[in-house]
């Protein structure tokens, strides 16, 4: 009778705990180490960080020479002390640590403008892999960093195209991960968020394997790239997708399910989140629907001047008055706006909120934000760091709801 209730009480035990596999989800936040050169009203340097809006922060981006060694081609704003600049982005950045110890600080190298070829020649080189994972080392033990983040955007795509990138990817990490893991010191990727490239690029149970942090970026599906109008970051296909002939793979949803049917371990999942938006010039004014025609990218932002992107701070700043009309699109479960014969499709705290909750319903380790410099961190809009807010808001609110359901649980089964 005695060893029956004990059992019971061991039964329930495990079954309460079950509910909630993570305590706490990761809000893994990038900064764009350039925005400290925007102009006034853009400009973002280390101390606009929140250290507590985040629980991991990424200095992006260090490139590498082929040779393996690290490049620090920022080093004016990076360890700008000792080369005679005034940033010294380094040493601010990993003394967000002193304002909320919990914080894990990561260097991030690669990127979008990096390109593919240094990546290919040094992961197909067992010496050369070693010289960039000993640099890497050798950078987060002076700065004490707490990881590195690797975005290679992608292997086997791009630069000429190296079909051993594949295998050769899985090596890089392969090598990082004996070297890391010893230390306590955290190894993370950036990776491609449609199926395709997927398929081309990875290995996902073995990168899933090596990898602490999968930050899969689940944006850029449409963009000035197109010739025609689409959203940035689609949560769910619209039927207009099928009606054009494009099979609705390129969403939010399908790329985090297909990584996850893939094998990779959901709870290393970091969801992304875009806190800009793309933008169009329509091709006819009259004409907004998805799949209109375009005639190319929409103007530059204030800051970003770059065509086709608008930061989220550019968008509610210069974009959300009565001059533009508000759609919401309630398949894709996405806003956007059109002004003249301009068309953006952006984020905004409904659909940031959305993502959110779909993260979590899948079980993942938390979201990603690419990136910190254009949220409306100024607060100019309203809310200081509007969208990285709601983000908090939400994970909160659920982390509340399964500690709930677990006190509730012991509450009906042991009282
Ligand atoms: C790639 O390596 C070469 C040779 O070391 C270097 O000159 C170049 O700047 C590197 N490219 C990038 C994008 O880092
Ligand atoms: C700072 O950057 C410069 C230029 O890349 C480099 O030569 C120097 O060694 C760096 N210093 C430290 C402490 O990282
Ligand atoms: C869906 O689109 C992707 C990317 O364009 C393509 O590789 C794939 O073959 C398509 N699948 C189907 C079933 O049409």
């Amino acid at each position: 009778m005695k060893l029956q209730v004990i059992l019971g009480a061991v039964y329930v035990i495990f079954m309460c705990s079950m509910i909630t596999t993570s305590s706490s989800y990761n809000v893994a936040c990038y900064f764009a180490s350039w925005s400290v050169y925007r102009d006034e009203g853009g400009k973002f340097d280390v101390f606009n960080i929140d250290p507590h809006l985040c629980t991991h922060v990424y200095f992006a981006f260090l490139e590498m020479y082929d040779d393996g060694r690290l490049l620090i081609f920022d080093s004016y704003e990076a360890n700008g002390t000792e080369d005679g600049g005034h940033y010294d982005g380094f040493r601010n950045f990993a003394n967000l640590k002193n304002v909320n110890p919990e914080l894990k600080t990561l260097i991030s190298i690669g990127g979008w403008n990096a390109g593919s070829k240094n990546f290919s020649i040094i992961c197909a080189d067992p010496v050369k892999r070693q010289r960039l994972v000993q640099e890497s080392i050798k950078l987060m033990e002076t700065y004490n960093f707490d990881g590195f983040d690797i975005d290679w955007e992608y292997p086997t795509l791009r630069d000429d195209a190296h079909p051993e990138d594949k295998e050769n990817f899985v090596e890089l990490l392969k090598d990082y991960s004996a070297a890391l893991k010893p230390k306590g010191l955290l190894l993370s990727a950036a990776l491609a968020a449609a199926v395709d490239k997927i398929e081309s690029s990875y290995f996902v149970e073995q990168v899933s394997e090596y990898l602490d942090i999968l930050n899969i970026m689940t944006y850029d599906y449409h963009g000035a790239f197109d010739n025609f109008v689409g959203h940035v970051a689609p949560l769910h296909a619209s039927p207009l997708d099928y009606e054009h002939g494009r099979n609705a793979t390129y969403t939010v949803a399908t790329a985090v399910d297909y990584w996850i049917y893939k094998n990779a371990d959901p709870s290393k999942i970091n969801m992304g989140l875009a806190a800009y938006g793309r933008t169009f010039t329509l091709k006819d004014k009259a004409n907004t629907q998805l799949y209109a025609p375009v005639l190319g990218a929409g103007p530059k932002g204030r800051y970003t001047r770059m065509d086709g992107t608008l930061g989220y701070n550019e968008i509610c700043q210069y974009y959300s008055g009565t001059d533009s009309i508000y759609y919401w699109d309630d398949d894709q479960k996405v806003p956007h706006r059109v002004v003249d014969d301009t068309w953006i499709g952006y984020e905004d705290e409904i659909s940031i909120g959305l993502k959110v909750d779909f993260a979590v319903s899948k079980g993942l380790g938390g979201v990603m934000i690419w990136s910190l410099d254009t949220d409306d961190f100024l607060g100019t809009c309203g809310r200081k760091y509007r969208l990285l807010n709601v983000v908090n808001d939400r994970l909160k609110y659920w982390e509340s709801q399964e500690k709930k359901l677990k006190f509730e649980c012991f509450y009906k089964y042991m009282l």
